[in-house]
């Protein structure tokens, strides 16, 4: 599918990269929602190695796009459409940085909580600023956000609507790492390619393992883990990962990806 609203970039080292260009302030309309299912969907069926998503330098997203919020009716889709298109995201049974540069705010930081990780410039702001438009978050920020900072750090955050720097982002967890602006780029990819090169069915079971038991209670969480360590011992890159080991010594496997 040709895309209008932003780029999807495969590169060579497995890491393939979307990065948001819907204009200055990249709101997340409608219309950029579609597209963003759309790759997410391509990926999905062609999977790669590692996912990046990036937006503008100065504005990685602005949130909903304003413009296109009317009353409830509008309310239901809008929010339909947010969830459905960063669940999918979320569900990727890949590794997906965030590089986020600059604001991320609104659905831009849900967008961002919807990645398994984010890697923030210095200049990076977050924030759930829709209380200020007398809203509340409703592409995931309320959920995602209490279990990235935690309840308390979330609720002042959604019911203040501050705008949250780098590097206090980084001290409550919301950014996993915070670099100089002009690294943003090259690491997220470092990382992205170096996961790509790694044990990929089993990253996929351990991403799913985590995820499962962050909704449910930890008998459960460790019931699926039980499950997944069992199943991951059906994977072609176990068998060469733990051979590679015990002839080898550690991180030598060269791995297949199944
Ligand atoms: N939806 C629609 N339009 C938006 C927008 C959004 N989320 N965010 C910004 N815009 C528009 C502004 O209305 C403005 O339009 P105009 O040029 O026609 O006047 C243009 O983008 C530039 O915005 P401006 O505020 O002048 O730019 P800035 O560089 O000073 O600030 C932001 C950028 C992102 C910090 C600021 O625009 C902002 O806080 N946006 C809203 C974020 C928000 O509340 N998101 C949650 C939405 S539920």
């Amino acid at each position: 599918m040709a895309y209008e609203l932003l780029t999807l970039e495969r590169r060579d080292d497995g890491v393939a990269i979307v990065t948001l260009a819907n204009g200055k302030v990249n709101p997340l309309s409608q219309e950029l929602l579609t597209e963003l299912r759309a790759v997410v969907d391509e990926l999905a069926a062609d999977l790669p190695g590692a996912v990046v998503v990036t937006g503008g330098e100065r504005i990685f997203a602005a949130g909903a796009d304003i413009s296109q919020f009317g009353g409830q009716e509008e309310a239901g889709p809008i929010g339909e459409a947010f969830h459905a298109t960063i669940d999918a995201l979320a569900a990727l049974p890949r590794f997906v940085i965030a590089a986020v540069s600059g604001y991320a705010l609104g659905g831009g930081c849900e967008l961002a909580l919807g990645c398994d990780y984010r890697i923030a410039s210095e200049r990076a702001v977050f924030g759930q600023p829709e209380i200020l438009l007398g809203i509340i978050p409703g592409g995931g920020g309320t959920q995602r956000l209490a279990r990235t900072v935690g309840a308390s750090r979330a609720k002042e955050m959604c019911i203040t609507g501050r705008p949250v720097k780098a590097d206090e982002a980084l001290r409550i967890g919301l950014a996993d790492e915070v670099v100089a602006p002009e690294e943003l780029h090259d690491r997220a990819i470092a990382l992205g390619a170096e996961v790509a090169k790694g044990a990929l069915t089993a990253q996929a079971i351990c991403k799913r393992v985590i995820d499962a038991g962050l909704s449910t209670s930890l008998a459960d969480g460790l019931a699926g883990e039980r499950a997944g360590f069992v199943e991951v011992f059906g994977t072609e890159d176990s068998q060469i990962g733990v051979k590679s080991f015990l002839e080898h010594g550690p991180g030598k496997a060269e791995f297949t990806g199944s």
